[in-house]
C-alpha cells in the first residue's frame, strides 16, 4: 500500500521494452497506477499513441485497456515523482568480452533524481551476481540510503510473455532487508504463484543459473541428434523416452540448429564471464556455448553434401526470427547461416512474416512469399518454425524450386511426407535417406524449446 494514498502502489517502469511494457502493461492490469520511461523520444511517442514498436501478441490490446492507468514519458523526474515502487527494465546486452553490458542500469542511476520516502529500486533485468550489492553501494554514495533496493528477475518469454507474467512458474525476490522484500512480494499478490524470498545474490544466480541450464539442455540434445544422425537413431523418439522420466522431464529437448534470442547467448556468456572474473573456469557453459555455434553452422555441411559448392546456388531461407511470434531478431540462426551462405558466394532468398531484416542480412533479398523465397532455389532451409511453413512440401513449391531440396533445421516436417511428396529432405538428428524407412513413422513433434 501506498503512505501517501492509502491505496495501490503507485509504480514506475524504466525501460519500454520488451519486459518493461509487459512489466507495465501486466501490473496496470492488475490496477496498479504505472509510469513508463524510456530514453527513446520516437518510442513514447508511439507508445502515447497505443502503438507498440515491437510485437509481442496480446500487448497492444492490454495497452490499450488500460490506457487511462498509465503514463509515458522520457523525464526522469516526472516517473519518480508519485513513484512508490520503481522497477529497472533497461537492457543489458553482451560487451565484446562477453560480460554483460550495465550501461542502461548506471544511466538509471545516476539519473535518479532526489527521492522522498522510502521507494524501492526493483531490478528486472538480468545482471550479474554482485550487482545488487554495487548498486546499493551508489544509492548509499549518491544519499540515497534510504531506499530500498530488491532483485526481481523476470522469467517470461517472448511471444507469451503476457501468459508468462501472469502465470509465472515462481516469483523470484531477493531484498537487503525483510520489509523491501515483503512490499514487493505483495505486488504480485494478485497472481497464484510461489515466491521465491531469498537474498539479492541468489536471486540474481537464479536468474543466470535458469537460462543457462536451459541452454544446456538444448545443446545436449543438439549433440544427442548429431550422434543419432551417425547411427541411425531419432532424437525425436529419443527425446521422448528420455522426457518420460520424471528426474529428466520432457522441456527444452528439441535439436534444432541451435538457440538465439536476446537471453540465452548472452546469459550463458554472462555467466561464464563471471566465473571466470571471480577465477572459475566454467567449462560446461564453454562446451554449451561452442556445441551451439556450431549447431548453426552443420547446415552449411548439410547443403554442400547435396549441392557442392555453393557458389551461386540459390538458397531460400525460411524464417529469420529467432523464434516463432516474435519479430525479434537478436542472435537469431538466421543471421549466422545467411551470412555463411553469401559468404561461400550463395545467392539468399530470404522470408519471414515478422522480422524486419534490413539492418542484419546485407546481401540477401527478402521476399514477400514463401513462393517467392523458393522460385529457383537450390535448397530451401527452415531456420524459424512458423506455422506458415508447416505446408513447406507442396506441388506448387516443388515446381517452384530449381532442386526439391529442403533443409528442415526445426525438424517441423514429417520426413516421410516430405519425401513422399518428392523432396530430398535433410532435418536434425532424425533418420536420413540413408536410414530412412529403418525407423519407423517419427511423428512431428509440437513442443518448441521457448527461449
Ligand atoms: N526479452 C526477454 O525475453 C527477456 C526475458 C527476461 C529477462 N530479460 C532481461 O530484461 C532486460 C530488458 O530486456 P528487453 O528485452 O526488454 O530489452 P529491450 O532492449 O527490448 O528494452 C530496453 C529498453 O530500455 C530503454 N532504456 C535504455 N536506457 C534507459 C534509461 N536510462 N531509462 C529508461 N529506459 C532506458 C531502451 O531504450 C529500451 O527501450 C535485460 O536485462 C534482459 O536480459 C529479457
Amino acid at each position: 500500500m501506498s503512505k501517501k494514498t492509502g491505496t495501490k502502489e503507485t509504480i514506475s517502469v524504466f525501460g519500454a521494452g520488451w519486459v518493461g511494457l509487459v512489466t507495465a502493461a501486466c501490473f496496470a492490469d492488475l490496477g496498479f497506477r504505472v509510469i513508463v520511461r524510456d530514453v527513446i523520444p520516437e518510442r513514447i511517442a508511439e507508445l502515447e499513441e497505443g502503438i507498440v514498436p515491437f510485437y509481442e501478441p496480446g500487448l497492444t490490446e492490454m495497452l490499450a485497456r488500460n490506457r487511462e492507468r498509465m503514463h509515458f514519458t522520457l523525464d526522469v523526474a516526472e516517473a519518480v515523482a508519485e513513484a512508490d515502487v520503481l522497477f529497472v527494465c533497461v537492457g543489458t546486452p553482451p560487451t565484446y568480452s562477453g560480460d554483460a553490458d550495465l550501461s542502461a542500469v548506471w544511466a538509471v542511476i545516476d539519473e535518479l533524481p532526489p527521492l522522498e520516502g522510502r521507494a524501492i529500486l526493483v531490478m528486472k533485468s538480468t545482471v550479474p551476481v554482485g550487482t545488487g550489492k554495487k548498486v546499493r553501494a551508489a544509492l548509499d554514495e549518491r544519499g540515497l540510503d534510504h531506499i530500498g533496493y530488491v532483485s526481481n528477475p523476470e522469467f517470461l518469454a517472448e511471444g507469451t510473455a503476457i501468459d508468462d507474467f501472469m502465470h509465472p512458474d515462481r516469483v523470484v525476490v531477493g531484498a537487503f532487508f525483510e520489509s523491501d522484500g515483503e512490499r514487493v512480494s505483495a505486488l504480485y499478490k494478485q497472481i497464484d504463484a510461489p515466491i521465491v524470498r531469498t537474498d539479492v545474490f541468489s536471486a540474481e544466480m537464479i536468474k543466470l543459473a535458469s537460462n543457462a541450464f536451459l541452454a544446456t539442455r538444448i545443446s545436449f540434445i543438439n549433440e544427442i541428434a548429431n550422434v543419432c544422425e551417425v547411427t541411425g537413431a531419432d532424437v525425436e523418439q529419443v527425446a521422448k523416452g528420455m522426457g518420460l522420466d520424471r528426474r529428466i522431464g520432457p522441456h527444452f529437448l528439441r535439436a534444432g540448429i541451435g538457440f538465439g534470442g536476446s537471453c540465452f547467448p548472452k546469459d550463458v556468456s554472462a555467466l561464464k564471464q563471471l566465473a571466470g572474473n571471480s577465477g572459475y573456469h566454467f567449462q560446461l557453459l564453454s562446451a554449451v556455448i561452442d556445441v551451439n555455434e556450431l549447431q548453426k553452422r552443420r547446415v552449411v555441411g548439410k547443403l554442400t553434401q547435396h549441392l557442392g559448392s555453393l557458389a551461386d546456388k540459390t538458397i531460400a531461407i525460411l524464417g529469420l526470427t529467432f523464434k516463432p511470434d516474435t519479430d525479434d531478431m537478436r542472435e537469431a540462426a538466421s543471421i549466422v547461416l545467411g551470412s555463411r551462405l553469401l559468404a561461400e558466394g550463395a545467392n539468399v532468398q530470404a522470408w519471414d512474416p515478422m522480422a524486419d531484416p534490413d539492418s542484419y542480412l546485407h546481401g540477401a533479398r527478402f521476399c514477400e512469399s514463401i513462393l517467392e523465397a523458393v522460385e529457383g532455389a537450390d535448397a530451401a532451409v527452415i531456420v524459424t518454425e512458423w506455422n506458415e511453413l508447416r505446408g513447406l512440401a507442396s506441388k506448387d513449391v516443388r515446381e517452384a524450386m530449381r532442386r526439391p531440396l529442403i533443409i528442415d533445421g526445426r525438424n517441423l516436417l514429417d520426413p516421410d511426407e516430405v519425401r513422399a511428396a518428392g523432396f530430398a529432405y535433410e532435418c536434425v538428428g532424425r533418420p536420413s535417406e540413408q536410414h530412412a524407412g529403418s525407423a519407423g513413422g517419427s511423428a512431428v513433434n509440437s513442443e518448441r524449446n521457448p527461449s
